[in-house]
């Protein structure tokens, strides 16, 4: 229900600045991630097995030889098909349909509102009733797709642990990776949609005491969605960049073991 009056807003503080700073969070890394997706270099360590989270899962003739860690399923792509191809339209549909995520551009890019007691600029509101809003309810099955990659990644991580020579290795590279991980999985499992199949549609709690404590896990996790959010866009950023620095022969991989 909107206010009868003529001015959009009556606010006179700097409602517009969160929607401005969500943008430009969210250009940022939109602008990054495109770029890192397409240029198909330094997304590979092989002295280390370090591979970028956007190049993973890497299972074409066009990746680096060793960064196949699931196999060679298809032969050489055209430049426009980024090499993880499998993983990234989901990854994606996953963030692009999160409920924080959803609240971060309907405000910021949408403008729909883009705050308390500010018009829209829009005339009509359908909500998520209607194409191609309603597309926003697939959002369960995204989420059951990235727990699979979230897997992928935890088993890029562990294949990391790797010496120069062979064997067992260690450096900050390590240390960067599975801190991201970790962060990937707080960040899909603090999922809305992960609090319903886990709680969700109980009549009696006291007769599924393992899906009610999974439950109360899940909804402990979920209160920090939204930093989660935020903070695991930083991290991919930074593993990516720090890969990037190491594969190029910017900087040494600071080594603990090996
Ligand atoms: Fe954000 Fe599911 S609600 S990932």
């Amino acid at each position: 229900m909107r206010a009868a009056i003529a001015a959009r807003t009556l606010r006179t503080d700097a409602w517009w600045r969160p929607p401005l700073l969500t943008a430009l969070g969210l250009t940022v890394f939109v602008v990054y991630a495109t770029v890192r997706s397409f240029v198909r270099t330094a997304y590979w360590v092989d002295r280390y097995h370090y591979l970028t989270p956007f190049y993973s899962p890497c299972v074409s003739a066009s990746c680096a030889p060793g960064s196949t860690h699931f196999g060679v399923w298809v032969g050489e792509l055209p430049m426009w098909i980024p090499l993880a191809f499998l993983s990234l339209p989901f990854l994606l549909g996953f963030r692009l349909t999160c409920y924080y995520y959803r609240k971060a551009y309907y405000r910021s890019v949408w403008m729909a509102p883009p705050a308390c007691a500010v018009a829209e600029p829009h005339s009509r509101y359908t909500g998520e009733t209607r194409l191609p809003l309603i597309v926003q309810n697939s959002h369960r099955y995204f989420f059951y797709v990235a727990l699979i990659v979230s897997a992928i990644n935890t088993y890029d991580a562990v294949l990391a642990f790797h010496g120069p020579a062979g064997g067992f290795g260690f450096g900050l590279g390590n240390v960067i990776i599975v801190a991201n991980v970790i962060l990937l999985w707080a960040y899909t499992v603090s999922c809305h949609s992960c609090r319903h199949a886990t709680g969700g549609r109980l009549k009696h709690f006291s007769a599924h005491p393992v899906r009610y404590r999974m439950w109360t896990w899940v909804s402990r996790l979920n209160t920090r969605h939204m930093q989660l959010a935020w903070i695991t866009l930083g991290t991919l950023m930074l593993t990516d960049f720090y890969i990037m620095l190491v594969a190029s022969g910017t900087i040494s991989d600071l080594r603990f073991v090996n």
